[in-house]
C-alpha cells in the first residue's frame, strides 16, 4: 500500500538522535534544495507513520537488461522468446544475503517487512517518523505543494548503515518529491482548435479530419483497420489514477457515434489495486479517463481492453501508483501485452534511485512480451507539464529507455505538424541506449549548438513515436450536455492511439502463431521507414522554439506517425 498522503502539523519538536551513533553511516541520497513547487512547513510530527518501500538490488539486472535486448532485437536468435514470470523472477529477485541482511537490520529496529512485489525486490514496513529519522539518518519533514496545497514527508537526504549499501538500491518516500497528479485534460473548444491548411492527399481521409479528429480519421490517416481483432488471449491495459474513472455509458454513446461497425456491447474489462473500482454514477466520469478507453476501445476493434483501476489519489505523486500497478500486473502469469499510461512527472522530483527501481520493473515487464507506453508529457521541453525553467526538464518516466514514450502532432499526412505542447528530450538520469543512437546523434549534429547546455545530449532520448494530439471524445461531465462531444488535447491522445495500432498488430501476430511485440524500441528504430515521418514544427518551453521536428527522429516527434500496413508487414517478417 501507499504512504497516506496527508500528515496532521504538529508543533511537536524534532528531537534529532545522537550523531554519535552514526559514524558508519553513509549518504545514500540527498537532494541541495526543495524544490521550487514546495514549501516547507516544519517537522514531521514524530508521531506519524510513515510506510517505507525499500527496494532491494536485483541480483542479475544486467542479465535481465541482456535477456530484454536478446528477445526484442530484431534478428537476435531469442528473439521472440519472452520469459515467463519464474524466468523473469530469477534475474530480478534479491540475493538471500541481501535479503537477510535487511531484514536483521530491520528485526535489530524492532521492525517486521512485507514482501510487496512479485520479484521480491521491493519489501514494505510501516515506520514512524521517530524511527525513520533515527534508522536511515534522516530529518523527514512536512512540505506543501504550493499550486495545490497537499502536503507530503519528505527528507531532504538519508543515510544508510555502510554494510547495507551492497543491498539496498532506493527508499522511498524519502527524497523523492512529486508533485500531487492532476488530470485536467484541457479541453479545446472550436475556436481555438489548430486551423491547418492541411493539404488532403489522400481522398480516403475526410476533409472534417483537418479540425476534428475522431476515430474514423485516425484509422484514415494511419492505415488503421477496422477488421475485429479475432485473439481473446490479447489484452491491451489502460492505467487509470487519481479517481478517474471511465465510464460505460460514455462509450456506448462514442461507440453509436463513431464505430458504428461496432456491437453496442463493446466494452472494457475492471482490474483494481489499491482497492481502486469504476463507478459509474453521472457525475464519476473522468475526462482523462473516458479519452485513454475510448481510444483504446474505439480504435483497437474488439481487441480486449482492462481499466486498471488505482484506489488512491496519489497525492504523494506518481511513483507509488506507477509502483503499485507494474508490481500488480507482473504478478499475473500473462502480463497484458501492451500498457498505456496518461499521466507522467518531472524527472528533477525523482531520485535517480527511484527512477531506476521503476525502469527496471519495465525492462521485466517488456521481457515477458509486453509493450509499456507511456504519454510523453505536455509541457514541451519544459517538462511533464508547462513552467518557468531556464534549462529543459525531462518528463517521467519518458525517459526511461525500457518504455515507448508517445509524443503528439496535428494536420494531416503528410503535412502532419508537431504539437508544440509534445514534451521531447533528454534524460539526466538515463544514458542513451544503443537502440537510438545513430538516429539520435544524426538529429544533434543538425542541431549544431542550438539549446547546447540546456539538456544532456547522451542522455535517453525521447519522444519514441507519435500520433495525433488533439481528438473529440465523449464526456457527460455535468458542466456538459448530454450527448455533446468536445474536443481535448495532449499527449494523452496520443498514447492510447498508438497502444490501440500495437494492440491491432499482436492481434495478428497471434493469429499467426508469433509472439506479441513486447518491448518495442529495437524493433521500431531497426524499421524507421514504417512511420510517416513529421518534419514540421516545434515544441516549445523555457522561453525558447524548443526542439524542431526534421527529417528522421527527433525529440518532438520522435521516429513519426504510424504507417499501420508497414508496422504489420515488418512485424510478421520479424
Ligand atoms: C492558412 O492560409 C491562409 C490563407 O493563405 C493564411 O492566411 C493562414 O495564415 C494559413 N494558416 C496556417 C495555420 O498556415
Ligand atoms: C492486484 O490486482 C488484483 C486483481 O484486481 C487485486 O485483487 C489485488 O488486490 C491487487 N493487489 C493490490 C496490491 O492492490
Amino acid at each position: 500500500m501507499v504512504a497516506t498522503s496527508v500528515f496532521l502539523i504538529s508543533l511537536l519538536s524534532f528531537a534529532a538522535a545522537s550523531p554519535a551513533a552514526r559514524s558508519n553511516f553513509v549518504v545514500h541520497e540527498k537532494r541541495d534544495a526543495v524544490p521550487s513547487s514546495f514549501t516547507k512547513v516544519g517537522p514531521a510530527p514524530s508521531s506519524a507513520t510513515i510506510n517505507l518501500r525499500i527496494g532491494l538490488f536485483s541480483n542479475n539486472f544486467p542479465g535481465l537488461e541482456k535477456t530484454l535486448y536478446a528477445v526484442s532485437t530484431p534478428g537476435s536468435e531469442l528473439y521472440g522468446q519472452h520469459l515467463t514470470l519464474e524466468e523473469a523472477k530469477a534475474f530480478m529477485e534479491p540475493t538471500t544475503e541481501s535479503l537477510n541482511t535487511v531484514n536483521a537490520w530491520l528485526d535489530s529496529n524492532g521492525l517486521t517487512a512485507t514482501v510487496a512485489s512479485p520479484y521480491g525486490e521491493w519489501l514494505t514496513v510501516n515506520v514512524p517518523v521517530s524511527k525513520a529519522n533515527e534508522m536511515l539518518d534522516a530529518n523527514f519533514e512536512t512540505f506543501t505543494h504550493i499550486e495545490t496545497g497537499k502536503q507530503i514527508v519528505r527528507t531532504l537526504a538519508y543515510s544508510l548503515p555502510a554494510d547495507l549499501l551492497p543491498h539496498i538500491e532506493a527508499i522511498h518516500p524519502t527524497t523523492a518529491f512529486g508533485r500531487p497528479l492532476s488530470a485536467s485534460r484541457p479541453i479545446v473548444t472550436a475556436s481555438d482548435r489548430p486551423a491547418f491548411n492541411a493539404t488532403i492527399s489522400s481522398d480516403a481521409v475526410p476533409a472534417s479530419c483537418a479540425s476534428t479528429v475522431t476515430p474514423a480519421c485516425l484509422q484514415a490517416m494511419y492505415g488503421i483497420p477496422t477488421t475485429l481483432a479475432t485473439q481473446k488471449t490479447n489484452s491491451i491495459a489502460v492505467a487509470g489514477f487519481i479517481d478517474q474513472f471511465a465510464q460505460t455509458k460514455d462509450l456506448t454513446t462514442f461507440l453509436a457515434r463513431f464505430r458504428t461497425d461496432l456491437s453496442s456491447s463493446t466494452t472494457f474489462a475492471l482490474r483494481t489495486f489499491d482497492g481502486g473500482s469504476n463507478p459509474q454514477a453521472a457525475g464519476d466520469a473522468g475526462i482523462e479517463a473516458n479519452l485513454d478507453i475510448q481510444y483504446t476501445v474505439g480504435v483497437a476493434s474488439s481487441v480486449p481492453v482492462t481499466f486498471v483501476s488505482g484506489g488512491n489519489d496519489f497525492s504523494d505523486g506518481a511513483l507509488d501508483g506507477f509502483l503499485d500497478i507494474i508490481n500488480n500486473l507482473s504478478e499475473l502469469a500473462t502480463v497484458p501485452q501492451v500498457l498505456t499510461t496518461s499521466y507522467g512527472e518531472d524527472e528533477p522530483d525523482q531520485t535517480a534511485a527511484t527512477a531506476t527501481k521503476l525502469c527496471n520493473a519495465y525492462a521485466a515487464y517488456g521481457a515477458r512480451g509486453g509493450s509499456i507506453l507511456f504519454a510523453s508529457g505536455d509541457g514541451g521541453v519544459a517538462g511533464g507539464q508547462s513552467q518557468s525553467c531556464t534549462n529543459f526538464i525531462a518528463a517521467f518516466p519518458a525517459g526511461c529507455p525500457f518504455l515507448t514514450a508517445v509524443g503528439s502532432v496535428s494536420g494531416i499526412p503528410p503535412s502532419e505538424t508537431a504539437a508544440s505542447f509534445s514534451s521531447g528530450g533528454f534524460s539526466e538520469v538515463f544514458t542513451q541506449p544503443s537502440y537510438q543512437t545513430t538516429a539520435v546523434q544524426t538529429y544533434l549534429t543538425a542541431l549544431g549548438s542550438t539549446n547546447a547546455g540546456k539538456f544532456n545530449p547522451a542522455g535517453r532520448a525521447y519522444p519514441d513515436v507519435s500520433t495525433q494530439g488533439v481528438l473529440d471524445q465523449k464526456c457527460n461531465r455535468e458542466s456538459l450536455l448530454p450527448g455533446v462531444l468536445e474536443g481535448v488535447s495532449g499527449t494523452s491522445c496520443s498514447s492510447p492511439t498508438f497502444a490501440s495500432v500495437i494492440g491491432l498488430v499482436n492481434d495478428r501476430l497471434i493469429a499467426a502463431g508469433k509472439p506479441p511485440l513486447g518491448f518495442l524500441n529495437p524493433f521500431l528504430y531497426a524499421n524507421p521507414a514504417i512511420f510517416n515521418d513529421v518534419t514540421l514544427g516545434h515544441n516549445t518551453g523555457c522561453n525558447t522554439n524548443g526542439f524542431s521536428a526534421r527529417a528522421g527522429w527527433d525529440p518532438v516527434t520522435g521516429l513519426g506517425t504510424p504507417n499501420f500496413a508497414a508496422i504489420l508487414a515488418a512485424a510478421l517478417a520479424l
